[in-house]
């Protein structure tokens, strides 16, 4: 049997927030198989440029920051695992900082340079009991994914305290029955 490679992002600005918390399960969960876990906040990166170097020579992105090595490892991934809080009602800053830098993800025929048959679960925590608060999100990650020919799965964990993993853990079995239907 072939053993899967599951990159997870934590894209949150707390190590001790409800974001790492799903990380934990996530990685418990895949332990067994090839997991790597990186956290946006310990990395120094820029925005997209705009600079369309990547399309003009076919290339990942030119910038040479602490995404660089991160980009290459997103191509091999079978599993991508984004861990987002919602600030504002939409994800926070670093996460649109990162994912605009996706740019260089597709080639010049716009042919996306993800795994074939790679997917993309993306895990949204959000204070609010309201489901529904994090469907601009959801859809706008759906979007990206379907543009990127990712497989998707995409939950909205609510009730997410600031000083307590609570509502995570209340949700917990759910997660983890959704994560296991996704593969
Ligand atoms: C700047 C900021 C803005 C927030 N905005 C919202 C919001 O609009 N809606 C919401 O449900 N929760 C909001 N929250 C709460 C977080 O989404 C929630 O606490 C989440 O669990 C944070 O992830 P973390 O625990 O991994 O840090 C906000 C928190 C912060 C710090």
């Amino acid at each position: 049997m072939l053993i899967k490679s599951t990159l997870l992002i934590e894209c949150g600005s707390r190590k001790d927030g409800n974001g790492a918390y799903l990380a934990d399960m996530i990685v418990e969960k895949y332990a067994n198989e090839n997991v790597k876990r990186v956290n946006l906040r310990d990395l120094r990166y820029s925005g997209c440029l705009a600079c369309r170097k990547c399309k003009d020579q076919d290339s990942l992105c030119v910038q040479r920051d602490d995404l660089t090595p991160l980009f290459a490892g997103l191509a091999e991934v079978d599993r991508l695992v984004l861990i987002a809080p919602n600030y504002m009602g939409f994800v926070n800053g670093d996460t649109k900082q990162f994912t605009d830098r996706w740019y260089c993800m597709k080639d010049t025929r716009k042919i996306s340079r993800f795994k074939e048959g790679a997917k993309l679960l993306f895990l949204f925590t959000q204070g609010s009991a309201l489901r529904d608060h994090g469907d601009n999100a959801q859809h706008w990650m759906k979007r990206i994914a379907d543009s990127y020919s990712l497989g998707f799965y995409g939950i909205t964990v609510p009730n997410c305290a600031y000083d307590n993993h609570d509502g995570v853990r209340l949700k917990k079995e759910e997660i983890m029955m959704s994560i296991s239907f996704f593969g």
